[in-house]
Formats: structure tokens, C-alpha cells, sequence
């Protein structure tokens, strides 16, 4: 995969985020109450809070899943926010790659289909990706589960077919919920060390949610959300000093 072309300072700039939730007509509820913040080009930040806090909402909203209910959203220098949905639509397929924290496979798609997806939507035929979605299968230790339906792996496995998902199209940007929650550490270090690889050399950007200190050390900075703010941000301390070459070999290429 070559460096990403970039065509801003910063890949995410968040400007005054407010989403509020009508829980009824007469009660809402504040979940981001105006966060701002710049991340730039290949930075690999890992955002942690308590259950609750808003972690999901906020990387919807970078990722324009979700729609703020007030402030801008600028990706790569493009301003989401006033997209209509088919630019928003095209602009996260070519662009982005989202791993949902409950993965959102489609059932009736094998493991290999639902991975060249996002590249079907953009024209591509499953010849010409067929072995690139092998690759990715198989750097991701599931070579050998290719034709396997989703109620046919495991929580870990189906959380690696939609880690491959998310970089069919090598996207500027990753967003990832979770992406390791449901891997034992060795697969959940090769993942890390994947994202910091995509990071260093590609200037690809990773934001990751987690709620392990160690993944998020993985990354370059630590933000804190805690009602609705980022109420704190720190370095992070790299603990992957030598990462899986096997891992790191992404088949990409621009
Ligand atoms: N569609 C919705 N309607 C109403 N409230 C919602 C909706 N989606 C999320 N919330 C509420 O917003 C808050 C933040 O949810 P979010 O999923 O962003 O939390 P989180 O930090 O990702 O939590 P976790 O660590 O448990 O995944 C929660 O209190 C949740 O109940
Ligand atoms: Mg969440």
C-alpha cells in the first residue's frame, strides 16, 4: 500500500460536537456536549471513557454514520456534515473503514463476500479481489475459513473478517470499536501491530475505542471521554516494539 494522499493538515477535525438523544418528548439526553479536536494525518489515537459515555457516538459521528445533532465534521478536509447521503455514501465506502463494535457482517454472505464488499459497492468484480481478500483473510489467521457464513465463526473470527472488511479499500481512515475485545492477545497483537504498521508507514489514521490500557498504548494518544467532553489526553507509551512481520505485509496497493 502506498502513502496515502492527503489533502488537509488533519485527517479528523471535530468542531463543537453535540448529539443529544430525545428519550421523549419532554427529556433528552446530552451525549457529547461540544467536543472539538484535530487529529492529524496518520496518528493512531485510541479513545477510552466509562460504558457509556459516548465512545460508539462519537466515532459514528467522525465516521458520518451518525449525524450530529449540532458542529462540523471535517475528514481529510471534506466537510461531512453538509454531504447529502449519496456523497456520504461514497465518500465512507472509498474512504473509510469502520469496524463496528458488533461487527455487522451480513449473514448471508460468506466470510470472503462480505469482505470484498465494500469493493463490489465500488465496481470492482470478485475476480480481480479475490486474491486480495484471500491475503487479508489469511494474514488474519483465517485462510481456512474463506466460505464460512457468519453463524459459522466465532465472535473473535467474525471480528477479523470485519477487521479485513474495513481495509479492502485502503481507507485514509480507520475507525474501530472494539476491534480487539474479542481476540485472545496474540490475534489482538497482530491487529495492534496492523493499525500501528498502516499508521507509521502509510499515514493511515486509526481512531480505536477500547477499554484496555495496553491496546491503547499501542497507539500514539490516549483521549478520555467522561460526560460528554474529552475530559483528559495523554501520550501514549508504544508496548509493540517488535511487531509480527508476517502481519504487517498488507497487500495493498494503490
Ligand atoms: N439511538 C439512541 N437513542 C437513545 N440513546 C442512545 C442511543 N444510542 C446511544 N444512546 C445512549 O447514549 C449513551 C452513549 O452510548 P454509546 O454507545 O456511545 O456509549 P459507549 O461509550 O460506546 O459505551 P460502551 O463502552 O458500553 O460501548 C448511552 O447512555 C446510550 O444509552
Ligand atoms: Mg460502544
Amino acid at each position: 500500500m502506498t502513502t496515502i494522499t492527503t489533502n488537509s493538515q488533519f485527517a479528523i477535525e471535530l468542531k463543537n460536537i453535540v448529539k443529544t438523544y430525545e428519550k421523549s418528548q419532554t427529556e433528552s439526553l446530552e451525549v457529547l456536549k461540544g467536543i472539538s479536536l484535530k487529529i492529524p494525518h496518520g496518528q493512531f489515537t485510541s479513545l477510552m471513557g466509562p460504558s457509556g459515555s459516548g465512545k460508539s457516538t462519537l466515532l459514528q459521528v467522525m465516521g458520518a454514520l451518525d449525524v450530529p445533532t449540532n458542529g462540523e465534521v471535517i475528514v481529510n478536509g471534506s466537510p461531512i456534515h453538509k454531504m447529502d447521503d449519496q456523497s456520504l455514501t461514497l465518500f465512507r465506502r472509498r474512504h473509510l473503514g469502520f469496524i463496528f463494535q458488533f461487527f455487522n457482517l451480513l449473514p448471508t454472505l460468506t466470510a470472503q463476500e462480505n469482505v470484498a464488499l465494500p469493493a463490489l459497492l465500488d465496481g470492482k468484480s470478485f475476480h480481480e479481489l479475490k486474491n486480495k481478500v484471500k491475503d487479508l483473510l489469511s494474514q488474519l489467521g483465517l485462510g481456512d475459513r474463506l466460505n464460512h457464513f457468519p453463524h459459522q465463526l466465532s465472535g473473535g473470527e467474525m471480528q477479523r473478517v470485519a477487521i479485513a472488511r474495513s481495509l479492502i479499500n485502503q481507507p485514509l481512515v480507520i475507525l474501530a470499536d472494539e476491534p480487539t475485545g474479542n481476540l485472545d492477545s496474540k490475534t489482538g497483537n497482530e491487529v495492534l501491530a496492523m493499525f500501528r504498521k498502516l499508521t507509521k508507514e502509510n499515514n493511515v489514521t486509526v481512531v480505536m475505542v477500547t477499554h484496555d490500557l495496553n491496546a491503547a498504548n499501542v497507539g500514539d494518544k490516549i483521549l478520555r471521554l467522561r460526560d460528554g467532553l474529552i475530559d483528559a489526553e495523554t501520550l501514549a507509551s508504544s508496548s509493540l516494539t517488535t511487531p509480527n512481520k508476517n502481519i504487517l505485509q498488507t497487500p495493498q496497493s494503490h
